[in-house]
């Protein structure tokens, strides 16, 4: 278990850009990191009102917008069209969180170069601070080039949701010895590799607590345990705006699935029975003028 006193996190944030040294900073003082994904203009400036530190334009776009049912099928524009929106979100509120693109699968994986591009991208296209990437192995060599392109880099392990068919499909993950062994290495050497702050996802809290203490780099969990250095959710879990039953390790905040729906329906009645809209959503034309447009319309036999 972790000795680092834990601060409570200051009520009001600091104006400003969050950096990465300010996450850093966090990780040094104890004071968890709140991070969540955003997908559109709204989100994104939602996200940055309500004080999270990282927005993540997570691939899990690919099912949470674009309805796929995993995240493969994504694109490298598709996704650059989702961060420059919530970027420019973002950007609109006093204190703007540092948002992080995913990198969408098979526009990293092939070569150092098609890394580098597609990062670049991100960075020029869509205004973002930093890529994320899954996986250690192959690509701990890809978050060395994209790094030394000057870009910084999120490392992602555990449940690598680009490997699920790998991995046995979407299962937690470090639930064995050796299994957790190989976690703590490879997040030592995604850190090595130059990554400034590490994803783990579906991992015991005990191995997720054993690597955030052996990283000089922040921690950042999802169905890990509390002992990470900070916490990251998809938007459309915590809020509720999936129709579905949730992952386990994910807290609702809110229903906004059924707040729209019912919103909606009330709607959709309010229309059928023309109780919408009412005078004060209209566009008022003066008499004179009106008693002239129909004065033309007799005149034009229209
Ligand atoms: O794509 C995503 O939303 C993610 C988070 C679950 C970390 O990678």
């Amino acid at each position: 278990m972790s000795t680092r006193p834990r601060r409570p996190a200051p009520a009001t944030p600091a104006p400003g850009k969050v950096a990465l040294p300010d996450l850093a900073g966090q990780k040094a003082e104890g004071v968890p990191i709140a991070m969540v994904t955003a997908y559109d203009a709204p989100s994104g400036q939602a996200a940055a009102e309500a004080g999270v530190d990282i927005i993540l334009v997570g691939d899990s776009a690919a099912m949470t917008v674009l309805g796929h049912d995993s995240t493969m099928p994504i694109t490298l524009d598709e996704m650059i069209v989702l961060t420059a929106a919530a970027t420019r979100g973002a950007s609109r509120a006093e204190r703007a969180p540092l948002v992080i693109a995913d990198m969408p699968f098979m526009s990293f994986q092939p070569s150092d170069r098609d890394a580098i591009v597609a990062a670049g991208r991100f960075v020029k296209e869509a205004g973002a601070d930093a890529v994320k990437v899954e996986g250690a192995g192959p690509t701990l060599e890809r978050i060395r080039a994209i790094g030394g392109a000057g870009i910084p880099v999120m490392g992602h392990l555990g449940l690598t949701p680009q490997s699920a068919t790998q991995l046995g499909g979407f299962k937690a993950q470090g639930r064995t010895a050796d299994a957790a062994l190989q976690l703590v290495e490879d997040a030592i050497l995604v850190q090595e590799a130059g990554a400034f702050a590490l994803v783990l996802e579906c991992v015991p809290a005990e191995i997720a607590g054993a690597i955030t203490e052996r990283l000089r780099i922040p921690t950042i969990g999802i169905g890990a345990g509390n002992r990470t250095d900070g916490q990251v959710l998809v938007w459309h879990d915590l809020l509720g705006l999936g129709a579905g039953s949730s992952p386990r390790f994910v807290e609702r905040y809110a229903d906004l699935h059924r707040a729209s729906v019912d919103a909606l329906g009330r709607y959709v009645a309010d229309v059928r029975s023309r109780a919408f809209p009412e005078a004060r959503h209209t566009y008022a034309i003066a008499d004179d003028e009106l008693a002239a447009f129909q004065a033309g319309l007799a005149a034009a036999a229209l």
